[in-house]
């Protein structure tokens, strides 16, 4: 079964991008797409396990921000954690953080579950359902060290965006950090010819949804009470925002 990443609002939207495995220097990064992004997809395992390729070429990439920005014991949330090949791979790498996946979509949830249960990772949660764009969700999930968020935002639209970033500067502990990974505009501009049309394929399905851009990010994250500390370069032309919120240890 071949399954397209969808999103609660708009599904079987074809999601994502190639992504490879190492950060690359901006200039290496927009000569190194000059096709259209592949779209990510999650096929179906012997055992029932969805296993999404564009989740295993970015995982690394990914967990090199994260030991950078993450504190050694704590907390954290991954919202909209798809297949579960991310939280096991990151639980497994960073075994002193208590890990709670979350997800919408049933089928994706039930995907996770089965990735713990082969990992039995004792820092591993068992899923929780988790609609990252509902208002309200922060204050039941008060206490993160960490709330991590990978390829979502541009699959929904603008006001989903700041809901999800208000509700996750409600969630976090003082000091604890926000990090949202994807593809962004840059300055309204697309980093390169396939990122382009892969958000005007979005918006043609979904004239609401699409790539959003870097200084509107900044302006919902400051407007949500956090600080932006650190912005990143990802393969693929993906970038990082991290966040925090005030207090705590610095
Ligand atoms: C492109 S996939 C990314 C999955 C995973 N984070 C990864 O990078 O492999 C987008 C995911 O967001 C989930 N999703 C869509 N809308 C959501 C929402 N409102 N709240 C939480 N998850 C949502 C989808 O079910 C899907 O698993």
């Amino acid at each position: 079964m071949r399954l397209i990443c969808g999103n609660a609002l708009t599904p079987l939207v074809v999601v994502s991008h190639s992504d490879c495995s190492s950060p690359q220097p901006r200039a290496q990064i927009m000569a190194s797409r000059s096709s259209a992004p592949k779209p990510s997809v999650a096929e179906r395992m012997p055992d029932g396990r969805l296993h999404a390729p564009s989740a295993q070429r970015n995982a690394q990439a990914i967990l090199t921000v994260l030991k950078q920005h993450t504190p050694s014991k704590g907390r954290v949330l991954e919202l909209a954690s798809g297949t579960g090949q991310h939280a096991v791979t990151f639980a497994d790498a960073l075994p002193d953080l208590d890990w709670q996946p979350t997800e919408v979509d049933a089928a994706r949830l039930a995907s996770i579950r089965l990735w713990a249960a082969e990992a039995a990772l004792p820092n591993l949660r068992d899923p929780i359902r988790l609609d990252a764009t509902a208002p309200g969700w922060g204050a039941d999930h008060a206490g993160q060290d960490l709330i991590l968020l990978v390829n979502l935002l541009h699959l929904i639209p603008e006001p989903a965006v700041r809901t999800l970033i208000t509700e996750a500067a409600a969630a976090l502990a003082p000091g604890g950090r926000l990090m949202l990974y994807g593809p962004f505009l840059r300055n309204g501009e697309a980093t390169s010819e396939g990122d382009r049309a892969f958000h005007t394929s979005l918006q043609a399905q979904d004239p609401a949804i699409g790539y959003k851009d870097d200084f509107d990010m900044a302006d919902w994250i400051h407007a949500a009470g956090l600080e932006l500390i650190d912005l990143i370069d990802m393969p693929s032309n993906n970038l990082v925002f991290v966040a925090r919120k005030a207090g705590g240890a610095a």
